[in-house]
């Protein structure tokens, strides 16, 4: 773990090594809270974060989602982040955490009167599939966990129950060799990622699953709109696993996985086995934006003063 000198908790920075909960808060036991997963990358023009308003509309959406009410407001939250990034110093890209979870002072299932915590992390984390993996592309299989369904979770919240699935499915992968799963929805369609959405490309179209199995990405409608500005076709579409198989090519979206090539999946080899043509044209755009080298995208960069 790369530690940073300060953990934000409810409004105060706390040394890192102090940010500490209780072994009877409740998100430990029951598992409701909601997250983000932020990047800060070092531009030009030093640290900014990349899209943090949509970021902490999610957190706040997902709050309401799962019946948690916030104990810190929108603003206060969101300027916390930057708040964090200028009290650490960071010199390389850095991954930030906010989580809202219930906390000490009341157990049993009904939660309502549970104390609700807010916190923010920040430490360096480079590609979270490996740098190797951005360039040549991770292997992939297809989970036998089948992604949360909608009749019994809350796909568009960010909430930290719904990544059991998600962790039992990495474990899988992991142990059987793979570097990723794909999940399918429960009607055998692609879902998504552990932790990214799925982008095929066939015959130069761009063909990506509806969100209605999948968080909705900022990361994916962020290479949607790229994709929108170099004039690909892109199509919204259930994909199935062999159409994944002979598909050209094949990437996974998502702020932690970046724009990431998927060589094979369940190893059949898709398309040259590498990365394709349009994923690092797309990657290789996605980089110029966060890295704040695209000033058209520039709005979506909150840079921090040192
Ligand atoms: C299950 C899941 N799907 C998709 C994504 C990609 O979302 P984003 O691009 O907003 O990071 C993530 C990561 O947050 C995720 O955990």
């Amino acid at each position: 773990m790369n530690e940073a000198q300060y953990i934000w908790m409810d409004g105060t920075l706390v040394p890192w090594a102090d940010a500490k909960v209780h072994v009877l808060t409740h998100t430990l036991h029951y598992g409701n809270a909601v997250f983000e997963g932020t990047r800060a990358y070092q531009t030009q023009k030093g640290l900014a974060i990349f899209k943090l308003e949509e970021h902490t509309k999610r957190l706040y959406n997902s709050a309401k989602i799962v019946a948690i009410e916030p104990n810190i407001d929108y603003e206060s939250v969101k300027n916390a982040h930057i708040e964090l990034l200028e009290a650490n110093h960071f010199s390389q890209n850095v991954y930030l955490r906010p989580l809202i979870y219930l906390g000490y002072g009341q157990m049993g299932i009904y939660h309502k009167k549970v104390p609700v915590n807010t916190m923010i992390a920040a430490w360096e984390w480079g590609a979270y599939l490996g740098a190797d993996g951005l360039e040549k592309g991770i292997t992939t299989c297809t989970s036998s966990i089948t992604r949360n369904p909608n009749r019994s979770t809350f796909g568009k919240a960010k909430a930290a129950a719904n990544y059991l699935n998600s962790q039992m499915a990495k474990y899988e992968a992991i142990e059987n060799g793979f570097d990723e799963a794909l999940m399918l929805d429960e009607n055998g369609f692609i879902a998504e990622g552990t932790g990214e959405c799925v982008f095929i490309v066939r015959d130069g179209k761009l063909i990506s699953p509806p969100n209605d199995n999948s968080l909705e990405s900022i990361t994916q409608a962020t290479v949607l709109e790229l994709a929108k500005d170099m004039g690909i076709v892109v199509e919204r579409r259930n994909i199935t696993r062999d159409e994944v198989y002979i598909a050209d090519e094949c990437f996974l979206t998502g702020t932690a996985a970046e724009v990431t090539p998927v060589a094979s999946l369940d190893h059949r080899v898709i398309g040259s086995g590498s990365r394709g043509p349009v994923t690092e044209k797309l990657q290789s755009a996605y980089f110029d934006v966060v890295y704040g080298r695209n000033p058209k995208y520039e709005h979506y960069l909150t840079y921090i003063q040192k």
